[in-house]
């Protein structure tokens, strides 16, 4: 028996990879988050499994749900939103199974930046613009960002700002970024982003709270950063005619010659 931790995607029921589909068709328990995971993705469940939304419960409760499985000898398959490395409560429910000596595997998902970087149609890391991601939220009500962990701090760095959790204090967002980025900075922001009604505002961080007009719908991620929506980028070193590497050795002396 083992709890099956599956990322279930942004929001497009296909947007699963293959291992987590089968198994959840193999698994006779699903507990899934139903805030954000679609429910056509419980089609995958066997028939007459046992399907439990986990949004109303405790993690008391839900820790429950995977002992019973557990003494049954019954597989789970537990679905979170995105992916399970970031904000999805994956570490506290590990650490209880732990504890039980309950087995568990965990099957990665399509994260929602990535998913919003695609509704963009954007790379977030172009050559002499941006190199780095940072995947970041403003403190909640459930959770305080740890000392240090500012937005303006990750923003003197220049880097591309995914921010998650934080559309609802949107102007919060944008006062602690303009002293870094600059009125004139392209931001993105994208909502439900593979669902059927995805929705994208794109703006500079000076107008975006205009553009935003109030909007009130949560599940949005604010993109940041010179890269969103960048046309005036080097090109990539990697597929220049002229660069030698292991792949396509060139020059009369190649730094790796071939079958090296
Ligand atoms: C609890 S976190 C879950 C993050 C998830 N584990 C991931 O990999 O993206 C929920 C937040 O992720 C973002 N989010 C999740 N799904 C999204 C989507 N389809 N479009 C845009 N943002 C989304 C929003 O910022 C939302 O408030």
């Amino acid at each position: 028996m083992t709890v099956h931790f599956i990322g279930a995607g942004p929001g497009a029921a296909d947007l699963i990879t293959l291992r987590g589909r089968d198994l959840i068709a193999a698994s006779p328990v699903c507990l899934y988050a139903g805030s954000l995971v679609p429910t056509a993705l419980l089609d995958h469940c066997p028939p007459g499994a046992r399907i439990v939304n986990t949004a109303p419960l405790s993690l008391d409760e839900i820790v429950a749900e995977m002992a019973a499985a557990h003494a049954a000898g019954q597989d789970v398959a537990r679905l979170h939103s995105g992916d399970l490395s970031v904000w999805s409560a994956m570490g506290e429910q590990l650490r209880r199974l732990r504890t039980l000596g309950v087995p568990y595997d965990v099957t990665p998902g399509v994260p929602s930046f990535a998913a919003a970087a695609a509704a963009l149609g954007a790379e977030l890391t172009l050559p002499g613009v941006a190199q780095s991601v940072v995947l970041t939220r403003m403190s909640g009500r459930a959770t305080a960002m740890p000392p240090g962990e500012t937005l303006s701090a990750f923003a003197a760095t220049g880097a591309t700002l995914a921010v998650h959790l934080s559309v609802h204090v949107l102007d919060r967002v944008v006062a602690e970024l303009l002293p870094h980025y600059g009125a004139d900075c392209p931001v993105a922001v994208v909502w439900r982003a593979s669902w059927p009604d995805e929705r994208i505002v794109r703006a500079t961080l000076g107008a975006l709270e205009t553009a935003l007009g109030g909007e009130l719908e949560r599940t949005a991620l604010i993109l940041v950063g010179r890269a969103i929506g960048a046309t005036d980028f080097e090109e990539s070193r990697l597929y220049a005619g002229d660069y030698d590497r292991r792949f396509r050795p060139v020059g009369a002396a190649p730094r790796f010659p071939e079958g090296e």
